[in-house]
């Protein structure tokens, strides 16, 4: 439909049409049955589900198809409903949680993710996903961490723009495309103390400079949405947040998409304390700028109302509405409705998608340890222990329409590779401790106790008959996502009483780590000879870890977050500011910026991973010591692969600004290259940093970079590297 014939759609709508384009119901109010007429099935009433713009949380190719063939005939305008889901990292096939793919550091790779995602959930009737989230999070105890790509700004916006041009591609009317949200805006991963739906206090250049760069990197790609967040900023609720939505997303980003509420955020003003009753909250959300109410019921309940007593102009509305019809117009609906729905089959994981998946898996484990090089397994007898040893539960709590069957454990793919006479499983424990909480509900098992010691025993003769123990451990996937913030982020406790006893077997023993978050692994790296973390890997779990335990790939995956010592760190991350006291080197010494009992750093840092061939760094270089800001400074190391074995290695470009008009990072992430090496061969890799790099939020409250020295590492994580030098004159 071209522009006129929008506008000429939009004037012909009643007001209340109007509104319900900006209404967005679940789609378990068109569930029951695809009839909409009739029955009032939820709290929504029937004119709202006969008019409602979208509608969230279905899928299905006959499903969807009967419901969009229903709406069309009964909407006056014919004008076809928009289907919406969390297609978070997969839809049949799940690839790894995004803070596994985050630690991948490769964002072509996100990118094919995101395309395949994009036409799975196409072919199952989707138009648009509530995905990529830019949230930057430094702090463990969130448990949304594990739906961010990390904590570092220029990691999220890579990612975040890979993912957006993935799921968009060039053309949303190619059906193999779907509509991106970029969420949660803004600094929702900024929660105070960690705890979901918190409060944040940001000052604003910490808003600038690190939460919003990936939302406003991301904007430039142009997704058809941006979702607010649930939590206020500096005292105002995002979701009423002029300054957050008007003047820096409108703007300053320049973004001319449908921005839509988080689920409910527009009636949680209320609580918040910000609006008195629906009526408020639909005035404040509109006048803030939210263009879709995702299921408050403020929209439908007060907006048409307040239209009519000039509250809200037909103006406002109407260009809310147009943004609306424009994306169902971009992606296509009004010349087919029923775009990308496979009637047919309707999506299948295909031996492509599970080998991009089994790929992404691979590339995203992170080693941590590797003594006495343990890994890879060499010809021996395994004993594969632990509750996530031979479980499908491989997903996480953001991968519904994903189904646990498709999953490969660990065992099973181990079976494909070894003799069954060289392996043996054995569950060892309970997942959790008895009655643990998580965001599905207590977890209670009958006769724990007993059930516990019955596993602890087979697990102990299965310990004793190996030469190497692996041992599958981790937090559940039901203990990460959202609703699951924890002030505890160890395994949980009959986990680690395995580990002990396990290890009074005296083997050699590899442990690997399944989280959504990062974790306090003191005791467990102690325990181990080798310790690797597999976050929430997905369909192809088992294959990509036993890829990398037998040698067949080499790990390359990267902390995206920190781990921290303790909790009692958190928030933590590697781009701290510098101190008037800075703590020695050495240790703590009085009155300096340190704790008594525990290192300011992470256990393992940012950027931080092992391989199994060795990497040299050679001749780090940079083009020039000067820069004026009309020019560039290349920086460049000769990478070669010095082991026996090929290999990937992310070389990393950070950069401090050593003295500004307001205090800078002790380093900062400016870029980032992944790169595979035969062994033997090597490669110059270089990065061009330009004045552009090194603009901050001054004192001056502008975005500008300040002549003078900086600091330059070109290295292999956040922690080593020798500085270079140059100045900005
Ligand atoms: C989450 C969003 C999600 C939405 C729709 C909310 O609870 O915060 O991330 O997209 O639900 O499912």
């Amino acid at each position: 439909m071209d522009k006129k014939a929008l506008e000429a759609l939009l004037n012909d709508m009643s007001t209340e049409e109007k509104v319900m384009q900006l209404v967005q119901i679940p789609g378990s109010e068109y569930e029951a049955s695809a009839e909409i007429t009739g029955i009032e099935r939820g709290q929504v009433k029937d004119n709202v589900k006969k008019l409602a713009g979208s509608t969230l949380g279905i899928w299905g190719s006959k499903r969807l198809r009967k419901i969009q063939e229903q709406y069309i005939k009964e909407h006056p305008h014919h004008i076809p409903l928009m289907f919406m889901l969390d297609v978070i990292h997969g839809h049949k096939t799940v690839l790894p949680c995004p803070l596994g793919q985050g630690a991948t550091f490769d964002p072509d790779a996100v990118k094919k993710g995101a395309e395949m995602q994009a036409q799975e959930a196409s072919a199952d009737g989707v138009h648009a996903t509530f995905s990529p989230m830019a949230d930057l999070c430094r702090d463990a105890r969130w448990g949304r961490i594990m739906e961010s790509t990390g904590e570092d700004k220029i990691l999220n916006s890579r990612m975040a723009t890979a993912m957006v041009e993935g799921y968009q591609g060039d053309d949303l009317k190619d059906s193999d495309h779907i509509a991106a949200c970029v969420k949660h805006y803004a600094a929702y991963g900024a929660a105070e103390a960690g705890r979901d739906y918190n409060n944040t206090e940001l000052s604003e250049h910490t808003l600038r400079e690190h939460y919003l760069r990936a939302y406003s990197e991301a904007i430039k790609k142009d997704p058809s949405m941006v979702m607010t967040s649930f939590n206020s900023v500096n005292g105002i609720p995002a979701t009423g947040n002029k300054f957050l939505m008007k003047k820096i997303l409108r703007e300053e980003f320049g973004f001319k998409g449908v921005l839509i509420s988080d689920w409910g955020a527009v009636g949680e003003m209320i609580n918040h304390g910000f609006a008195e009753d629906q009526r408020d909250a639909a005035l404040k959300a509109m006048q803030a700028g939210v263009d879709i109410d995702m299921c408050s019921g403020c929209y439908s309940s007060s907006l048409e109302d307040l239209v009519n007593t000039g509250a809200v102009s037909m103006q406002m509305l109407d260009e809310a509405v147009l943004r609306v019809l424009n994306m169902k117009n971009d992606l296509g609906l009004f010349e087919d409705p029923y775009r990308g729905i496979d009637m047919d089959a309707g999506p299948v994981i295909t031996d492509e998608s599970r080998n991009l998946a089994r790929e992404t898996v691979a590339a995203s484990l992170v080693l941590l340890e590797n003594k006495d090089k343990t890994l890879p397994l060499r010809k021996e007898k395994y004993a594969f222990i632990g509750p996530y040893a031979d479980n499908k539960k491989l997903q996480s709590s953001w991968a519904f329409s994903g189904d646990d069957k498709n999953t490969v454990t660990v065992w099973e793919a181990a079976k494909e590779v070894y003799e069954p006479e060289s392996i043996k499983v054995s569950a060892g424990c309970t997942m959790l401790d008895q009655d643990t909480m998580t965001a599905r509900g207590k977890r209670h098992v009958d006769n724990w106790e007993e059930e516990n010691s019955k596993l602890m025993a087979e697990a102990i003769k299965a310990a004793e008959w190996a030469d190497t123990v692996i041992m599958c451990l981790g937090e559940d996937f039901a203990q990460s996502g959202e609703a699951t913030s924890k002030v505890s982020i160890e395994i949980p406790n009959v986990q680690l009483n395995l580990l002990k006893e396990i290890k009074k077997a005296g083997k050699k023993i590899v442990t690997l780590i399944f989280t959504g978050r990062p974790l306090e692994l003191n005791e467990v790296r102690e325990l181990s000879d080798a310790l690797m973390i597999c976050w929430l890997p997905g369909t192809e779990g088992g294959h990509g870890i036993m890829d990398i335990l037998t040698g067949k790939v080499s790990p390359s995956g990267r902390l995206p977050v920190s781990f921290p010592y303790t909790v009692g760190q958190e928030p933590l991350h590697y781009d701290m500011y510098p101190t008037g006291r800075p703590r020695p080197e050495n240790g703590p010494s009085a009155f300096t910026s340190s704790y008594l009992d525990c290192e300011n750093g992470a256990l393992y840092p940012f950027g931080y991973g092992l391989s199994y061939t060795s990497f040299e760094f050679i001749n780090p270089k940079l083009s020039a010591q000067k820069m004026s800001d009309t020019e560039t400074i290349t920086a460049s190391v000769i990478v070669r692969n010095i082991g026996d074995m090929k290999g990937s290695v992310t070389v990393q470009l950070y950069i401090r600004d050593v003295t500004s008009s307001r205090v800078r990072p002790i380093r900062e992430l400016a870029d980032f290259k992944k790169i595979s090496l035969d062994p033997g061969a090597e490669e110059e890799v270089s990065f061009v940093i330009n004045e552009e790099m090194l603009r901050f939020w001054t004192a001056e409250e502008k975005w500008e970079s300040e002549a003078g020295k900086f600091l330059v590492w070109i290295c292999n994580s956040s922690r080593d590297g020798q500085a270079l030098e140059f100045r900005l004159i």
